[in-house]
């Protein structure tokens, strides 16, 4: 037996990835690279649909292969690339928006939530069905918010099956919730996010000084007591899920561990916990950044492994929609 493929992309915009973003899912994809064959990539081209400043795309492009290598992809076992670097994306998003209705590609509620916008944000999920039927990737490992996307994607591989034979794996969604559960330092009841930023996000890459001022300047609620309950303590709820996570302890235990403590020992604790987190991703990362030829190499082989894949998956599709070969 094969080992299950698994694919996921990510895009290069905002800072980098927050707390919740590596909790929710670039742990899981380092962590998947035992039993998997894993295809990651950098989503250059959905970013296109906000239209980033050109060299600023760039630079986070080459950022973000650094931060994935940091936080544990591992180039050796799994496929690392830039999806711009393979036409097949495109390609093959073409032909699935020849199978995909106005009114169901309206309904997305990701494009409806933007209120409309450039025709790329309406064709994003398509092009993102693309990204994942290429490899025939049986687990796809995204949040919640990626669910409709998947739903997409799947009746898409039906329906391209259905017509003209068995040609696309219809993917599973592995959604992963915890990445919800981190919220944001400064308004703990909305979730963390790229988009929000601000003091209250909470960089996988950023200085130590600046996560030790945001955790200490972190809202905090009513009372004096270090216990969980996100209805009265919403903002000590999150920084006792904050360390539990960094720490690896239960939230019981930390309770009980602080009981009769302060809130500005608490922080001062959870500072520290997430400093250490990322103590080793953030000095990696720092090496890797001062390397830009090693992380070109890095895209090279991993585009060279993806276009194996992805070129058989497209010959297959010309081949059973009726695109003549070429002489
Ligand atoms: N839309 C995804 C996000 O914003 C990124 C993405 C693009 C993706 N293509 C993908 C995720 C394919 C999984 C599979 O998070």
């Amino acid at each position: 037996m094969s080992r299950p493929r698994v694919l996921s992309g990510i895009q290069p915009t905002g800072a980098g990835k927050h707390l919740g973003n590596y909790l929710g899912a670039v742990r899981y994809w380092a962590a998947m690279q035992d039993e998997s064959e894993c295809f990651y990539f950098i989503a250059d081209l959905h970013a296109l649909t906000v239209s980033p400043d050109p060299a600023e795309l760039r630079e986070r492009t080459r950022r973000l292969i650094a931060e994935l290598l940091a936080m544990g992809v591992d180039p050796e076992r799994s496929s690392l690339f830039a999806q711009s670097h393979l036409p097949e994306h495109t390609e093959l998003a073409w032909v699935l928006s020849c199978l995909t209705g106005f009114g169901e590609a309206s309904r997305m509620t990701q494009f409806k939530d933007k209120g409309g916008g450039n025709v790329g944000l309406f064709n994003y999920p398509i092009l993102q069905a693309a990204d994942i039927l290429l490899y025939q990737a049986n687990a796809v490992p995204v949040g919640e918010d990626q669910r409709q996307h998947l739903e997409l994607t799947r009746d898409l591989a039906q329906r391209f099956n259905n017509r003209y034979g068995e040609t696309f794996t219809v993917p599973d969604p592995y959604v992963q919730k915890s990445a919800d559960r981190i919220k944001d330092l400064q308004d703990p009841t909305a979730k963390m996010s790229t988009s929000r930023g601000g003091p209250g996000t909470l960089w996988v890459i950023e200085d130590d000084q600046a996560t030790t001022k945001k955790i200490k300047s972190a809202v905090t609620d009513t009372g004096r007591d270090v216990v969980y309950g996100v209805a009265e303590k919403p903002g000590i709820s999150n920084l006792l899920t904050i360390l539990s996570v960094a720490t690896g302890k239960a939230v019981p235990e930390l309770e009980g561990a602080y009981a009769g403590k302060g809130y500005g020992d608490f922080k001062t604790d959870v500072a520290e916990a997430v400093v250490e987190l990322f103590a080793p991703v953030r000095r990696r990362f720092d090496e890797l950044v001062a390397d830009p030829a090693y992380l070109d190499q890095v895209l090279a082989e991993g585009a060279t492994r993806a276009r194996e894949v992805a070129v058989a998956t497209m010959a297959t599709v010309r081949e059973r929609v009726g695109l003549l070969a070429p002489a």
